[in-house]
């Protein structure tokens, strides 16, 4: 079940995203004690990730992992992980050892391999946050790659010769991204117009491929609706 809900402006999607992931982790700390949050890479989620340092949490019990990570070395400013640390993570008492990089650094298969060893010991996600690609993939599952969809794939999956770059990447399956108690898709923007389209038609896109059991809410600004 996908939830559309539009906003006037970008500004206004952040402002949605953030009350959600506070919410989120309000409630997941209460009852449970820990909040895992599954992060992405893009502009969009950057732009909220600023609005969360001076969220009112209990950041001890927070742990972050990530939807997908690009093959580069360690701290290119274009790894996702050193986008979130800049834009939020590194302004936040949250302990290093409950941020959870893919390595990449160490190659495709071993920041695969590493990965999949880690999750295999976490449950269910609390929340799960996607960005939308132009041509409608999401983390790092592209139009005419594998996706992971089905219960027996796996966690984690090596993607090579993306169309965005750079070409490798390591990317949580459609599967895994699906075992969340809440998937939250930020999307904003006039470029996304044609990706929302087809997802909104129906078509078998990458962002379709992810289907948790409570909905996926899509979070999106007037600029990215092609009927208005
Ligand atoms: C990446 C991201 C990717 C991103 C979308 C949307 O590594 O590029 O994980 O899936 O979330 O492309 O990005 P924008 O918000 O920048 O359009």
């Amino acid at each position: 079940m996908l939830r559309w809900q539009w906003f006037d402006n970008e500004a206004d999607v952040r402002d949605a995203a953030r009350s959600m992931i506070a919410a989120a982790a309000t409630e997941a700390i209460r009852d449970r004690g820990v909040f895992q949050i599954v992060l992405a890479g893009g502009a969009t989620p950057r732009a909220v990730y600023h609005t969360l340092r001076e969220l009112p949490t209990r950041w001890d019990a927070w742990q972050v992992y990530f939807g997908d990570e690009r093959v580069l070395p360690a701290g290119d400013p274009d790894r996702n992980s050193v986008m979130a640390a800049q834009a939020w993570l590194e302004h936040v008492p949250i302990p290093p050892a409950q941020i959870h990089v893919i390595p990449t650094e160490r190659g495709l298969e071993a920041a695969a391999d590493a990965y999949r060893r880690l999750l295999a010991d976490v449950g269910t996600f609390d929340l799960v946050l996607l960005g939308l690609g132009e041509d409608g993939h999401t983390a790092s599952l592209f139009p005419g790659h594998e996706w992971g969809t089905g219960p027996h794939a796996p966690d984690v999956l090596t993607v090579e010769d993306a169309p965005k770059p750079p070409p490798q990447r390591v990317s949580l399956s459609a599967q895994r991204l699906s075992r969340a108690r809440r998937v939250v898709f930020l999307v904003t923007g006039a470029a996304k117009r044609e990706a929302v389209a087809r997802w909104r038609r129906g078509e078998r896109i990458p962002a379709a491929a992810i289907q948790c059991e409570n909905g996926v809410d899509v979070l999106l600004d007037r600029a990215a609706n092609a009927d208005r």
